[in-house]
This record gives C-alpha cells, sequence and structure tokens, in this order.
C-alpha cells in the first residue's frame, strides 16, 4: 500500500522553488536511488526527493569509494531513475573531477546530467566552489550544496569521519554553508557534523539544510537507500562485518531476506522441488504421446562423466 501523503508530499511533481519554500516547512525526505525500480519504490513511498548520489560507487558498484565513477556513470543511472518519471524532484550528483575542471566542462558535465533526466546538480565542497557554482547557474541548473564530510575528499580529510569538531573548523563549516546559500544553493546537506554545527547552519541559511549524520536540526534528511533497506553494498570486506555508522536506521533487512529466499530456491531446485507441476507449461496428451513414441526411435544420448 502507498503511504498516504501529507500536506508536504503534493501529488505535483516537486520543484526547486518547491524544495526552496520548504524551509521551516514539514522536514524534507531525501534518499539515494540509482535504478528505476528502486525510483518507482521510493517515489511511491512519497519521498521529495531522490538522490542518484555517486555512492552509487560503492551501493551499486562495487568500488571502494566515491572517486572512481565518471559522469557518464551518473548519466546511466540518473536516466534509469528517470525513466521511472518520479514525482519527486531528482539530485544528481556531480562526481569527482567534473567541476575541477574549466567553466566550459563543468557546466558540460552538469548539462549531461540534466539531459539524462535530473532537476538539479549537487557539488560537493564550500567556499571553494563558488566559481563553479555560479557558472553552473549561470546555465540556469539549479544547484544543491554539500558541507561538512564531502567523501570524494577522503584522501584530503584522512578518511570518513566526524567534521567540525573544534570550534574553528565549526566555524568554517558555517561560513561555507553561508556562502553556498549567497551563491544561490536551493538547498544544503550537511554530512556527519555535531548537533550544534548543524543547528547554527539551519538557522542561519534562508534554504533547507538536509542532514545525514547531522541529527534533528536540519529541514529534512537523507539517508543512502542501501543502508536503511539493509541490503549490503557490493564492496569487498575480507570477511569483516563493517560496522554501521551511528546515524544509519535500519528500516528492512532485504539482504537477508534475499539471501535467504535465493537458498531456498537453490535447495528447491537440488532436490527436484521446482519446477512443479503448476510451473510447467505441459503439451496436450495427444503431441506428448507422439513425442514419447518418437523418442522411442531415437539413438541413446551418451552419458559424459561427471568431471565433478
Ligand atoms: O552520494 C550520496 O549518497 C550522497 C549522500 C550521502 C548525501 O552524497
Amino acid at each position: 500500500m502507498a503511504a498516504e501523503r501529507t500536506p508536504a508530499m503534493t501529488v505535483s511533481p516537486m520543484t526547486v522553488p518547491g524544495i526552496r519554500a520548504h524551509k521551516g516547512g514539514p522536514p524534507l525526505v531525501m534518499v539515494t536511488a540509482y535504478d528505476a525500480p528502486t525510483a518507482r519504490i521510493v517515489d511511491d513511498a512519497g519521498v521529495d526527493i531522490i538522490l542518484v548520489g555517486d555512492s552509487v560507487a560503492m551501493a551499486v558498484l562495487g568500488y571502494a569509494d566515491t572517486l572512481q565513477v565518471e559522469t557518464a556513470d551518473l548519466a546511466h543511472h540518473v536516466a534509469a531513475v528517470a525513466r521511472a518519471r518520479p514525482r519527486a524532484l531528482v539530485v544528481a550528483d556531480l562526481p569527482w573531477l567534473s567541476y575541477h575542471v574549466s567553466r566550459e566542462d563543468t557546466v558540460r558535465n552538469a548539462a549531461t546530467l540534466v539531459r539524462a533526466g535530473a532537476g538539479a546538480v549537487k557539488i560537493e565542497g564550500g567556499r571553494k566552489r563558488l566559481e563553479a557554482i555560479a557558472a553552473i547557474r549561470e546555465a540556469e541548473i539549479p544547484v544543491m550544496g554539500h558541507v561538512g564530510l564531502t567523501p570524494q575528499s577522503v584522501h584530503e580529510l584522512g578518511g570518513y569521519r566526524l567534521q567540525g569538531r573544534e570550534l574553528e573548523a565549526a566555524r568554517e563549516i558555517v561560513d561555507d554553508a553561508v556562502a553556498l546559500a549567497d551563491a544561490g544553493c536551493f538547498a544544503v546537506v550537511l554530512e556527519c557534523v555535531t548537533d550544534a554545527v548543524a543547528r547554527l547552519v539551519t538557522d542561519s541559511i534562508p534554504v533547507p539544510t538536509i542532514g545525514i549524520g547531522a541529527g534533528r536540526h536540519c529541514d529534512g534528511q537523507v539517508l543512502v537507500v542501501h543502508d536503511l533497506l539493509g541490503i549490503p553494498s557490493g564492496v569487498p570486506t575480507d570477511g569483516e562485518a563493517r560496522d554501521l555508522p551511528r546515524f544509519v536506521r535500519r528500516y528492512a533487512e532485504l539482504g537477508t531476506a534475499a539471501r535467504e529466499a535465493v537458498e531456498r530456491y537453490a535447495e528447491d531446485v537440488r532436490r527436484g522441488r521446482f519446477p512443479s507441476s503448476a510451473e510447467t507449461y505441459h503439451a496436450s496428451d495427444s503431441v506428448a504421446d507422439a513425442l514419447l513414441a518418437a523418442s522411442a526411435d531415437l539413438p541413446a544420448a551418451p552419458v559424459e562423466p561427471s568431471s565433478a
């Protein structure tokens, strides 16, 4: 059953002005999706924004970090999501090195994502991105900002960890977010910052903040859909169980449910329980009898010895 839509979840398509108008209103719901069926599921659940994140690298493609995907990879997944024709606003991540290039190439990369079906792009980083944001906005493409933990800077940051712990670093994040809002970003993602930093940013900028690991004082929340559904990523773990970040809440265990379903299927096949008669196309009696009679005239098929 589709979720009942709240007044914030109108049936008309979600737009950038609609997202901006959410400031201070009912919390915005953003979730990632990278393919058409998932986009359909999350849209039917009534989310406001579908993020085709560069987290596709780990969630779907088996890479260890987000640095491995390019604009063409993102465009491929944006197009799949857009084919589901979601009501939610589709936001596409500009991947690493797609906006650290010339103004022309930055705009071309953002346009590739829009032509694939995105209604806006997301860019990581604060004040050092102002030029890129101005160029993209000049091309009439709405931009969502992203500060705090910016996974594309993993090597510079020394890992995926809480940002803005110390006062000076906290102030830098607030100043970055204010600069992004001044530059016309229609929303800003706050990733892995303390609730005090998130509260100050949320109170300081006129556009919605969307938190992930940023506590409650945000205008919305985002999670990676695989994390909330309990689908393990394809990244090899060498058998080690990975700790979930503290901000992830699991709403389902689809990975476990899927593995158990395939185990049951394998067991049924091996024990001759699948397919059943009801799952089989049967010939009419006359055709079956004729085929049986014809088979009596065929030479016996040689049996190859099993190599197992
Ligand atoms: O790529 C992504 O999934 C993101 C979210 C974590 C905000 O950028």
